[in-house]
């Protein structure tokens, strides 16, 4: 059996992956701060995209815009309008739910009891009337279900509202000047008020991309499952402009591209589905999700959208700026493609998720040698690229020059790649510190290094043993680490 979600918050936690924010003051809900290996994982996985979607793609350029924007954008977008989450109070216990999330629970619980067209029905009775907003219904489904709130037991709900996710503050610091602004709830905004600028500074021909890591803050009303749901969190989008006409073929080659990464850096198949959207975001004309079996279930962790004109046509109309391309090659008739708002096909992923999925995965627990000697060991099996330290150098005593010989083997590697040095306690407990946050290689420094000049190199998920030259590290560690 796989670690539970408890297992991984335990294990993030108190080997420094991940803290609950501001803990000293019990915390701030759903929000969390990276640890000192934490911060290494998220950067390399952040990397590893970066360099995936820009430095692989020449038609793809990466900028970083703020997360402040002007509030025209959130009209223009939809999120003033449109991003709500339809939610409902229980009198009795004061607390408060996502409507959907109550009848989903409920479709869960008739297709665990084998109902399995019971549940259909009540998922597509549900998204009836979520998408003709009637609210007043999905409270009447609420109460027809026998629905129960898990905390007083009882039926008795508040009527069903919508509730915006974006966070809002003021800019000014004066009351009469100051004006409503938003946290960015997307990153991919910050894309689509640039597209010209990037366009034409860049000389960019579409189909091209813009690519950008930023923070995205939501106000989600039921924050859950550690960092899979948060507050504050962070987001590695890519909108891909293309030829009206031609997005679904781009849909299709970015489905299949972005699953290949999620392999590549170790995620296996048999962990990864896709997901069809059955019903559409305002601005999407088909989407998927890439999902991934967290502890608890397939959950996503990447949408790809065919955003069609939705973004840039709306900001055209808001700001009155056109936001046209000029397309110079020869449609079948000999004639230029000529001016058009360009479609959108968008991957986004989240860096949080990604890292939990991540995590999550690469968590092990397994017994090591047999019968009564066989002990458990639990490691961290990341990717040698992805891993918070690559290499540890351990010198087998203190004494006779080992450990000036182990801390100049740390010297002379840790500028190609992320290494230390500890010689506290026996060498057995120092290897398995180094399991405990996955890194890959550890090098011993023994009294045949003091001769010959070698070291041994232990591999973390083998515990397999190598003797190999001190001038062959840089070489060996660095290839496998290399992201
Ligand atoms: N621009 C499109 C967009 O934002 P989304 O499906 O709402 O689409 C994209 O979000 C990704 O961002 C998700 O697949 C998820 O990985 C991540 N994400 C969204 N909300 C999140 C949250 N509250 N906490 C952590 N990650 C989140």
């Amino acid at each position: 059996d796989g670690p539970s979600l408890q297992d991984i918050i335990g294990h993030a936690k108190e080997y420094g992956f991940v803290f609950p924010s501001s803990e000293i003051y019990d915390g701030l809900q759903a929000v969390y701060d990276y640890g000192q290996n934490g911060v290494e994982l998220k950067n390399n996985l952040k990397a590893a995209w970066w360099k995936a979607m820009t430095q692989l793609h020449d038609n793809i350029v990466g900028i970083d815009a703020a997360i402040f924007m002007h509030p025209l954008t959130w009209k223009a977008s939809g999120h003033v309008d449109g991003f709500n989450d339809p939610m409902i109070d229980n009198k009795d216990s004061k607390k408060r739910y996502r409507a959907d999330q109550l009848l989903e629970g409920k479709a869960e619980q008739y297709a665990a009891a084998g109902e399995a067209e019971k549940a259909q029905n009540l998922l597509l009775e549900m998204g009836r009337l979520l998408s003709s907003e009637d609210l007043v219904g999905v409270r009447e489904l609420i109460i027809a279900e026998n629905i129960t709130c898990p905390v007083s037991g009882t039926s008795n709900w508040t009527e069903v509202r919508q509730f915006n996710l974006m966070f809002s503050t003021q800019v000014g610091s004066v009351a009469e000047d100051s004006s409503l602004i938003y946290l960015r709830p997307e990153t991919a905004q910050g894309i689509f008020v640039n597209f010209l600028n990037v366009q034409k500074s860049g000389r960019m021909k579409v189909p091209f991309g813009i690519a950008q890591i930023g923070k995205a803050f939501r106000n989600e009303i039921v924050a859950r499952q550690f960092t899979f749901r948060m507050r504050e969190f962070e987001q590695m989008e890519m909108q891909f402009f293309v030829r009206p006409g031609t997005e679904m073929t781009w849909y299709e080659s970015w489905k299949e591209q972005r699953m290949k990464f999620h392999q590549a850096i170790g995620l296996p198949a048999a962990k990864l589905q896709y997901h069809d959207h059955e019903k559409l975001a305002h601005y999407a004309n088909a989407a998927v999700d890439i999902e991934f079996a967290f502890p608890f279930g397939f959950r996503e962790i990447e949408g790809i959208h065919s955003r069609t004109d939705f973004d840039l046509r709306n900001h055209q109309e808001l700001s009155k700026k056109k936001q046209q391309y000029f397309d110079a090659d020869l449609d079948e008739n000999g004639k230029p493609f000529g001016n058009y708002i360009p479609y959108v096909v968008e991957t986004s992923v989240g860096a949080d998720r990604l890292f939990l999925a991540t995590f999550c995965h690469a968590y092990t627990r397994e017994l090591t040698g047999e019968g009564e000697t066989a002990k458990e060991r639990t490691y961290l099996k990341l990717h040698p690229a992805l891993a918070p330290i690559k290499a540890a150098v351990l010198p087998l005593v203190k004494k006779d020059g080992l450990a000036e010989k182990a801390q100049a083997i740390v010297g002379s590697l840790k500028s190609s790649f992320r290494t230390v040095y500890d010689d506290n306690a026996a060498i057995g407990k120092r290897y398995t510190r180094q399991d405990l946050i996955g890194t890959p290689y550890c090098i011993a420094v023994d009294y045949q290094t003091m001769e010959d000049d070698t070291v041994t190199i232990r591999h973390r998920d083998t515990m397999e043993q190598e003797r190999v030259a001190i001038s062959a590290l840089k070489e060996k560690i660095g290839y496998e680490v290399a992201i």
